[in-house]
């Protein structure tokens, strides 16, 4: 894509990665963007970079603007390798000595990164760079996305820099949130969930700390995915409800299954619930990625996890979904566990065991089925369904 304008004289010199599918671990089905941010003024500033093998594109972009040797210095707001990947690169290309301006961590992991000289200079809170006509003021946002981050405001323009902050992995010919309207909403949530629930807290006292600053946002320009222009209060009000881990009556039954045993008694399970007027979703583990399964945990009450018993131990795909869920630490939630079994039957005690560990509220003993369920035990799923749901509607 050629860069495009988004207010006079700053350009989105970026590129879009339409092939990406696997993020880290995060599906993107969408793929994403790096996105990159070129200021004229009587000095030019390039507000990140791109990752490693985009800087082509990157400075085909830069070069429909200003030839990128014009370029008086960089701002880095966050090392990871996404935005920074062709940093060294870029600094080869347009003078090695020009200054790269970034956190005080972030002149620590850039360090960590590149192990060669670079002229880093950490900047802290508050602290402005006037590149003329205009000013930037930097704003460490730690652990948004790492101990690195930091957001950087144009104060004249009110446009807000923020990283990772408010964006969300798409690709598309959109690069405004009035182009894409609502679309782009699930998107920003699916990042939000995987990336950033962990640091729920401080994302709510950043967002606090910003109206405190009193600043003036007409235009919040994240690092990936479209720019938020319309209405930049929406994703802030969405970040402040997400943040808070605000819950619907909504329930998600996730299982996997070896021979249908626990499938059946996930869809007994989702259709007590859904007797209750609860919102429900049963989720198949090979089907459903782990990054839509977090999504859909940020605003269900309940989280109802079923696996059969293999080797003694949980199947490995609830395994894999525990952990990353463990990680980001949802908070505010009913669990409940259940499963078939042949002979020993342990896994509905260690999902417990792992949903106590993440303080979920156990509505009920686990639910275990002897190899196949027969009707009575179809019917002893619905039953735990519906107590499910009924604690949904109680809590909600
Ligand atoms: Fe888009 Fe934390 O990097």
């Amino acid at each position: 894509m050629k860069p495009i304008e988004i207010a006079k004289g700053i350009y989105d010199v970026g590129v879009n990665d339409w092939n990406i599918s696997d993020f880290h671990g995060y599906s993107t089905p969408y793929g994403t963007s790096y996105n990159a941010f070129l200021i004229i003024d009587d000095k030019i500033a390039l507000i990140d970079t791109v990752k490693a093998g985009f800087i082509d594109e990157l400075f085909y972009n830069i070069s429909k603007v200003v030839d990128p040797k014009k370029i008086d210095l960089i701002v880095s707001n966050h090392t990871e390798m996404d935005h920074s990947g062709s940093l060294a690169r870029v600094m080869h290309r347009i003078g090695q000595d020009k200054p790269v301006y970034c956190s005080t961590m972030g002149e620590k992991n850039l360090g960590l990164h590149f192990r060669q000289k670079l002229n880093l200079q950490a900047v802290k809170t508050g602290q402005e760079l006037s590149l003329g006509k205009r000013t930037l003021t930097f704003l460490e946002t730690r652990m948004v996305h790492w101990p690195d981050s930091m957001f950087t405001y144009l104060k004249e323009d009110k446009i807000l820099f923020s990283s990772d902050g408010f964006g969300q992995h798409y690709a598309g010919c959109e690069k405004f949130d009035d182009q894409i309207g609502d679309a782009i909403m699930p998107h920003a949530k699916k990042y939000f969930a995987n990336i950033l629930l962990l640091y729920a807290s401080l994302i709510k006292k950043l967002v606090q700390k910003v109206t405190e600053l009193g600043l003036k946002i007409d235009m919040i320009c994240p690092d990936h995915g479209i720019i938020w222009r319309r209405d930049p209060g929406k994703i802030i009000d969405a970040y402040l409800r997400w943040s808070d881990q605000e819950t619907k009556k909504k329930a998600i039954v996730l299982y996997d299954t070896m021979w249908h045993s626990t499938e059946m008694m996930a869809n007994s399970i989702a259709s007590g619930i859904s007797a209750e007027g609860v919102d429900v979703r049963p989720m198949y583990l090979r089907k459903w990625h782990r990054s839509d399964i977090m999504t859909e945990v940020l605003d269900a009450k309940a989280v109802v996890v079923g696996s059969p018993t293999l080797n003694n131990n949980l199947f490995p795909s609830l395994a894999d979904i525990l952990t990353y869920m463990k990680g980001l630490k949802p908070k505010n939630k009913i669990g409940a566990a259940f499963g078939s079994y042949g002979w020993s039957g342990e896994a509905v005690k260690l999902i417990e065991q792992e949903l106590t560990t993440m303080n979920f509220e156990l509505i009920s003993p686990g639910l275990k089925v002897h190899y196949v369920p027969g009707d009575e035990h179809l019917d002893a799923c619905y039953d735990f369904g519906r107590k499910i749901g009924e604690a949904i509607g109680k809590a909600s």
